[in-house]
Parts: structure tokens; sequence; C-alpha cells
């Protein structure tokens, strides 16, 4: 029992030295309209700042180096339909409009102290770019624990599939896979009757095969954790952690 939980800890303290985070935002110093910002950001970073949840916010926050007192732009437009999405495609699910916004007018978001406000397209400001990280197949058949060893050494982390913006990204890379089944950074605690993310994000987002990732897995045996199938609807699955897997490793 106390040694799991001593696991746990372990690996997720392992992960905040490691730079789990899944975004980097990198603040620029120049100004530029929205359009203008957002084609800096997709050739010199991945696009214009995606914000998700608390934890990117706060990233997104610790990028601007305090620098809060004016607009900045993030990576927010109004879609045709009245909708907000990200520059990405994403829809907009987590938002943090400042009192009384978005006002109704404009179809770009800056963002100031914090909060957002909607703002015209021309006007000229600074704005930050985000990174997401790259997601590599190893081909390798190695077990989870090897198989999470071997990503932070090498690159930053076993991936962790905490939306679906990076599932469909792992859809994308799991088909180079040599075994039918592809370690996810995906772990099952017997203690605490929980599967959780080695990165430390929340496990939210599911994408599990039927009869896959409930709390009460088979604890008799060994631990299990989670791996992602390489074919057919590409879901979840759970495996006992001593399986020789191929996995996907994340990094910058
Ligand atoms: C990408 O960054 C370089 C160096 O800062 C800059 O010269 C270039 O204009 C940027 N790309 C775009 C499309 O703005
Ligand atoms: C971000 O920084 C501003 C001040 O610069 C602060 O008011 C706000 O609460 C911070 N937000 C988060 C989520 O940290
Ligand atoms: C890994 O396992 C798969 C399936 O058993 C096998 O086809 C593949 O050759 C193995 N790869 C290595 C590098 O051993
Ligand atoms: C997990 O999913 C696989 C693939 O769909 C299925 O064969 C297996 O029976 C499921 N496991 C459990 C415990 O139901």
């Amino acid at each position: 029992m106390e040694q799991t939980l001593y696991l746990i800890i372990l690996i997720i303290a392992l992960c905040s030295v490691s730079e789990c985070v899944q975004r980097q935002y990198h603040f620029i110093n120049e100004r530029k309209t929205w359009t203008e910002a957002q084609r800096y950001c997709r050739e010199n970073y991945t696009d214009l700042a995606t914000v998700d949840n608390m934890n990117d916010m706060n990233e997104l926050n610790e990028s601007m180096n305090g620098g809060g007192v004016e607009y900045i732009w993030i990576g927010l437009q109004k879609t045709g339909r009245d909708e907000w999405q990200w520059s990405s495609g994403e829809p907009a699910l987590y938002l943090n409009w400042g009192y009384k916004q978005p006002d109704g007018k404009d179809e770009y978001a800056g963002m100031r102290d914090g909060e957002w406000h909607d703002l015209g397209c021309s006007d000229n400001l600074h704005f930050i770019c985000n990174n997401n990280p790259e997601l590599i197949v190893i081909r390798e058949n190695l077990t989870w624990s090897e198989a999470l060893r071997y990503c932070r050494q090498n690159h930053v982390d076993l991936v962790s599939v905490h939306s679906e913006e990076i599932q469909r990204r792992v859809m994308n890379v799991v088909k180079r896979a040599s075994t039918a089944a592809v370690w996810l950074g995906l772990r099952h605690s017997c203690t605490v009757g929980i599967w959780f993310w080695v990165s430390g994000e929340t496990a939210c987002y599911q994408n599990w095969a039927p009869g896959n990732g409930t709390s009460e897995e088979d604890c008799e045996h060994t631990v299990r954790s989670g791996a992602v199938q390489s074919g057919g609807d590409q879901r979840w699955i759970n495996r006992p952690e001593t399986h020789k897997l191929n996995f996907i490793c994340s990094r910058y």
C-alpha cells in the first residue's frame, strides 16, 4: 500500500523536475496585428497561444514576466457562428473573460492583467506563441517502467493524452508502431483506486475501450498501466506493466 503511494508521489515529483508542461509559451516583444501575430507564431512556433485550463493560464502568466499592464494577443478568435475558438481550430472550452467581456463588437481576444477582452484586429500588440510537444513512437519493446525511464532520459516524458487534440495526434503517429498496443504515461493505483497521468495532468479527458479504465482493476498480480491500440479504433486499454510494448515519448 504505502509503497504504491510512494511510487505515485515519486513519479509526479520526477515529472515536475523534467518539465512536464504540455505547452511552452513564448512572449514576443514585437507589435503586430492579430493576423500577423498568428502568421509569426505558425512559422516560428506551433500557433498563437492556446489556453485550455488553469494550468495553462498560470504558465501563460509566467511567460509574460509580469508585463501585465498592456493588452497582448492570445490565439482566441470569433467564428462566423459567433462562437469563440482557438487559432488551432479547437473550440474554446476554458475562458477567462474580464468583467462584462466580451462586449460583442470585436472578433479577436487579447489579455490584460490575466483577463481576456475582445479587441479589434488592427490593434498592434505584443503577443504570445506556444509550442506543442512533438510525439515520437519508439519502436522498442519495453516494460512500462523501462519506457518511462527511456522517455525521461532521452526526451521529455511518456505522453499524457489529456485532450482530444493530443489523442488525434497520438492516433496519427501510433500507426507506425510494431506492437498492437503502445504505452502511454497512464498508470493505475490500487491504493487510491484511480488512473493518473504521470505528468500530473488531470485525467478528465478519456478514451477507454469498453470494459477498460474502471477504478477497480485486477490488483492481485502486477500493476496495470495504460496503452493505446495501434490499430482499430485506437482506444486505450489496460495491460500488466510487465508487458513489452512500443511507446510514445513527447519532446519539444
Ligand atoms: C519568424 O521569426 C523570425 C526571427 O525573429 C522573423 O524574422 C520572421 O519574420 C518570423 N516569421 C514571420 C512569418 O513573421
Ligand atoms: C495572472 O496575472 C495577473 C496579474 O498579472 C493576476 O491578476 C491573475 O490572477 C493571474 N492569473 C492566474 C491564473 O495566475
Ligand atoms: C516487438 O514486438 C513485435 C510484436 O511482437 C515484433 O513484431 C517486433 O519485431 C518487436 N520489435 C523488436 C525491436 O524486438
Ligand atoms: C479492454 O479492451 C479490450 C479491447 O477492446 C477488450 O478485448 C478487453 O476485454 C477489455 N478489458 C476488459 C477488462 O473488459
